[in-house]
């Protein structure tokens, strides 16, 4: 009777490890999914540190653009690229604009003479973006007497938007976007460009959701 039971119980010890050892290589398959994606988790940060690289490393097809001399349209962009999950990019004047340059009751002041003059193209200084990858390309500026600032005409001139949606928004002191977008759309020569809008420096990110599906 006592060799039956010890023939039953190295019987269940047996199947016992058999099971365990099962169960452990099953686990090996899924234990190499977390780790990759913890990887890739990983390298997002990095390439969100480095916008200005455009090299679509966090796999972004949306790119915000966008020049800001106060911060206004700054803060717009940056509510924008959030909503879309998309890369952004500031376009920064070689010369930075001082509070005398910005001066619209100054006739002679740098801003005032640019817009007066059409062929005016301030020089970008910030690190050109490659537009490699990305389908889609809001594009956001102060709106400066009407228009869109020279600086901005220096950038769509020196970029190729075959292939590329364009979306042009501005803020402004109460201005619309008039013919800044077509102005824009004119001298880029390349892309698909949407009429675009003026978009206020308190818009919400419901606000911002509602208008981009609204684009569509
Ligand atoms: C030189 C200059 C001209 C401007 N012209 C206009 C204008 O024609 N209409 C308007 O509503 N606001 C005008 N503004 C106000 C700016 O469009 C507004 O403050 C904008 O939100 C500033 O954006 P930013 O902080 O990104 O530079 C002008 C501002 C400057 C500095």
């Amino acid at each position: 009777m006592k060799k039956i039971i010890a023939i039953i119980m190295m019987m269940t010890l047996v199947l016992c490890l058999t099971a365990c050892g099962g169960s452990e290589n099953e686990g090996e398959a899924p234990s190499a999914a977390p780790e990759s994606s913890a990887s890739e988790t990983a390298e997002s940060p990095e390439s969100s540190e480095d916008p200005a690289a455009g090299s679509q490393q966090n796999g972004a097809d949306t790119l915000v653009v966008y020049f800001s001399a106060t911060g206004t349209t700054k803060g717009v962009a940056e509510k924008i690229a959030k909503v879309e999950g998309a890369d952004i990019y500031e376009i920064k004047a070689a010369q930075e604009y001082t509070d005398a340059d910005l001066d619209w009751n100054d006739d002679s002041s740098r801003t005032t003479k640019e817009q007066n003059d059409p062929s005016a193209r301030p020089e970008i200084g910030s690190d050109p973006v490659s537009l490699d990858g990305y389908s889609t390309i809001y594009i956001g500026y102060p709106i400066w007497w009407g228009e869109e600032p020279r600086i901005m005409d220096t950038f769509v001139e020196s970029c190729d938007f075959d292939g590329k949606t364009m979306i042009p928004f501005c803020t402004s002191g109460g201005s619309g976007i008039g013919s800044s977008g077509d102005n824009l759309a004119e001298n880029a020569e390349s892309g698909t460009w949407l009429d675009g809008d003026r978009l206020d420096s308190g818009i919400t990110e419901d606000e911002l959701e509602s208008w981009i599906e609204g684009l569509k």
